[in-house]
């Protein structure tokens, strides 16, 4: 029987945590954190491909599980910016020669999460079957459950979209639920990126990033991204029933 530290393999987890530079007490929780965002982010992957194969399956009540979980997830995740601002002033700008052109914004798990959140452009994809990505997978799953939700990127189809989804929130059934869980995650990402770009202004100010980026412009301008970009449009039309 495997002890707590092999189960774990805690020898292998804390050997790789590795400062470069001297200024450890800086460095370490730079490390620590980037590292856990990443085993966060593949928490993340794995419900949201959960959630994926759920409404694929017709069941929107593990979907919406699925989502939940994904979306505590996100939320620990934004909490961990607490130690970044907790770096001492200059403290980032000591380890940026020991990064290079390193940037998290080649962070391959980040990719996945995106891509499988919706389609590529952020608008829709042509559908296929099992669906790749969770826009998709619930325009499918409404089709099958009898709703007009074509998955093309026009405003004819956007228009189509916008009646049927009011009629799913009017519902208020299973499918509501899922769209309402899509929303949650939506915002819990873009209050990522806020506050993931609020954490960056306090260390690099407006210098430009690792990457080659301009830093916190080409962050506020990634923060507008949404999801569910009609999801959001028809809030305005809702009507509580209740
Ligand atoms: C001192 C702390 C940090 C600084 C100064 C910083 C800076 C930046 C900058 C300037 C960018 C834009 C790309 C570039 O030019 O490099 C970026 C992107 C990104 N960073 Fe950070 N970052 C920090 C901490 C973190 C942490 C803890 C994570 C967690 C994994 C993270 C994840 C990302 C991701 C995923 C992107 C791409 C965002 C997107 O495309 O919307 N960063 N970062």
């Amino acid at each position: 029987m495997a002890g707590y530290h092999e189960y774990l393999e805690l020898d292998q987890l804390l050997s790789l945590q590795r400062p470069r530079t001297g200024h450890l007490a800086t460095e370490l929780p730079f490390i620590v954190v980037h590292q856990v965002s990443e085993l966060w982010f593949k928490l993340i992957i794995e419900d949201l491909g959960g959630a994926l194969d759920a409404l694929d399956a017709d069941d929107a009540g593990a979907a919406v599980r699925r989502l939940s979980r994904v979306h505590e997830v996100e939320r620990l995740l934004i909490d961990q910016f607490v130690l970044i601002d907790r770096l001492p002033p200059g403290g980032f700008g000591a380890l940026r020669p020991a990064l290079g052109t390193a940037s998290a914004a080649e962070s391959r798990q980040f990719a996945v999460i995106e891509r499988l959140s919706c389609p590529p452009s952020g608008g829709t994809a042509p559908a296929g079957h099992p669906a790749e990505d969770l826009w998709t997978a619930l325009c499918l799953h409404a089709q099958r459950d009898g709703y007009e939700m074509p998955t093309e990127d026009t405003d004819k189809a956007a228009a189509q979209r916008a009646r049927s989804l009011l009629d799913i929130y009017w519902q208020a059934g299973p499918l509501a639920a899922v769209c309402e869980a899509l929303v949650d995650h939506d915002q819990a990402f873009c209050t990522w990126r806020q506050r993931h770009a609020m954490a960056v202004a306090r260390q690099i100010g407006n210098a430009p990033g690792t990457g080659g980026t301009s830093g916190l412009t080409y962050l506020e301008h990634r923060w507008t991204r949404r999801f569910y970009p009609d999801l959001w449009a028809i809030r305005a039309d809702l009507q509580i029933s209740g």
